[in-house]
């Protein structure tokens, strides 16, 4: 592994604070974070709802300590395992899962997704089948040829992955053997769903700068073509206007990418 990617790893070991980093996610406080939850939420519901990607099983690949990317998925698979690399994510995930005091209240983003869905009314239930259908949170990292080893899972149907991949591989190099990485957990023919953004070089956690690998549209698809991966679905949104003031990250525009494992 490059000194570079090592070197990225334990920065994010060290630095990255999962209750600062939610500061995102609090609806209406944070301009870019809800001009990015906003695109990632319309465009998950819209690929998992009715009629959509569905399964047994669901990855998500450097979940952080967030569920948002899962709520909609966790109304069409039947088990979703989430994963990240660093301790303190897993744990503030698990606090969540768990119900434990002090846990991030993500309410009012399930309240969204559920009025997305038609009823939001039913958010504490979506709550309650997101705890029942998140089974596991493991240790992941992408840049390792098996990410979830030693754990032995069966082949996904879906893996999705948010906000993650421009975050761990700062590289071009490292970006496409992650994909390489991911695909060994899914199921031949089976869905990987990507959402980030465009042009990022950072974002910030707090008064902590998190480098990122500014990507390409043309980079991203030409990178999953040659992964082994067909490209079904590509949704972009540029950044909206009114955050450009904002100086937690430099992003352009916002994507997600549905492909198929080829075999
Ligand atoms: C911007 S956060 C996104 C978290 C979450 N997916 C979200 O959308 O809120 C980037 C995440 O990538 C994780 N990460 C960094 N390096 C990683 C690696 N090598 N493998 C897996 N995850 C990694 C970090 O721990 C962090 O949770």
């Amino acid at each position: 592994m490059a000194l570079q990617e090592s070197t990225a790893l334990d920065f994010y070991q060290t630095y990255f604070e999962p209750m600062v980093y939610l500061d995102y996610f609090k609806m209406g406080q944070s301009p870019v974070g809800d001009d990015c939850l906003y695109f990632l939420l319309k465009h998950y519901h819209a690929i998992f709802k009715s009629g959509g990607l569905k399964g047994k099983l669901l990855i998500d690949i450097g979940s952080g300590p967030s569920i948002y990317q899962l709520l909609s998925a966790c109304e069409s698979f039947e088990e979703i395992i989430a994963t990240d690399y660093t301790d303190k994510n897993r744990l503030e995930l698990e606090k969540w899962l768990k119900k434990i005091p002090g846990a991030f209240d993500w309410s009012p983003v399930v309240k969204y997704v559920c009025e997305l869905e038609g009823d939001r009314d039913k958010w504490a239930d979506k709550e309650e089948r997101l705890r029942r259908t998140v089974t596991q949170v493991l240790k992941c990292d992408v840049n390792k040829e098996q990410p979830l080893e030693p754990a032995v899972l069966p082949l996904a149907d879906c893996v999705l992955s948010s906000l993650c991949l421009e975050a761990a591989c700062l590289t071009q190099e490292a970006f496409r053997a992650a994909l390489r990485h991911i695909r060994t957990l899914l199921r031949p023919k089976g869905h990987l769903v990507l959402g980030g953004g465009f042009d990022t070089t950072f974002y910030m956690v707090g008064a902590k700068k998190f480098p990122c690998l500014p990507l390409k549209e043309k980079f991203v698809c030409e990178a999953l073509q040659k992964s082994g991966f067909t490209i079904q679905k590509l949704e972009t949104a540029p950044r909206a206007a009114e955050t450009m003031s904002d100086e937690q990250s430099d992003y352009t525009a916002m994507f997600v990418v549905v492909a198929q494992r080829n075999d």
